[in-house]
């Protein structure tokens, strides 16, 4: 196989792409950043790109008039790059088809909840508000819809008690960082296997063949005891 030619998409801070420009650096990954693209200029995510060496383009979406003429102009500038996978890292835009027919399921997405909980913004907060004490990280490919697209691969991280937003965020990231690596050396080995819907209209679904793709709590960095570690469930039960 070919190294995964990767357009990367941010709107931020850049870690997940830094993971990348990472694994890539350490051979664990083979790919080739060929852009990186934000649609917010001076971001973190742009001078990591820059400190690798990688190529950037700021497209901001309020020059445009709307989604599709902007998703046109972010489609040219990945073409014209070389890129033939999209790694979406932090991107705060939906996409319409007009971007996701030029690359059918190859735009991969990190989101931070175990999906189909906890689509959209605040993905942590809004675990914390319900109560969970499971959440975690997704990786799976873009459709037109919120965080709804095929499913390729999910860690679970337990929330703790005295977890706020970013100390619960904080370790939903490191996992994010290990799944996306995983999920795109998968997709470099040509493990990325498509099956049309069941039913007309239905969700298609993605497999990655031959691996394990579901994480657990054991690889979480959960910070004290096994699930079942029935002292310590005891033990927190008291402060509570
Ligand atoms: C991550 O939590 C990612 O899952 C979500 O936005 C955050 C981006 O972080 N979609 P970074 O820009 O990769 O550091």
């Amino acid at each position: 196989m070919p190294p995964l030619d990767l357009g990367v998409l941010i709107s931020g801070r850049g870690s997940n792409l830094q993971a990348i420009l990472d694994a890539i650096a350490a051979g664990h990954l083979d790919a080739r950043v060929r852009l990186v693209l934000s649609n917010r200029p001076d971001v973190e995510g742009l001078a990591r790109a820059e400190r690798a060496g990688v190529p950037t383009r700021v497209i901001a979406h309020r020059d445009f008039a709307d989604r599709d003429s902007f998703d046109a102009a972010a489609v040219d500038a990945l073409r014209e790059a070389g890129a033939t996978w999209v790694v979406l890292a932090g991107f705060m835009r939906l996409l319409t088809t007009t971007f996701l027919d030029a690359f059918p399921h190859r735009v991969v997405n990190i989101h931070p909840s175990l999906l189909p909980s906890f689509p959209g913004v605040d993905a942590q907060q809004q675990a914390l508000d319900h109560g969970v004490r499971v959440t975690g990280c997704t990786v799976h490919l873009v459709d037109a819809g919120t965080d709804t697209g095929p499913i390729l691969a999910q860690a679970a991280v337990p929330v703790l008690d005295g977890d706020d937003r970013d100390a619960l965020a904080a370790r939903i990231l490191v996992q994010e960082h290990a799944l996306l690596i995983r999920a795109l050396s998968w997709i470099a080995e040509g493990r990325l296997q498509i099956a049309p819907p069941d039913v007309p209209g239905g969700r298609a679904r993605a497999t990655l063949a031959g691996v394990e793709t579901a994480l657990g709590l054991a690889q979480s960095g959960r910070a004290r005891g096994d699930v079942g570690d029935v002292g310590e469930v005891g033990e927190a039960g008291e402060g509570a």
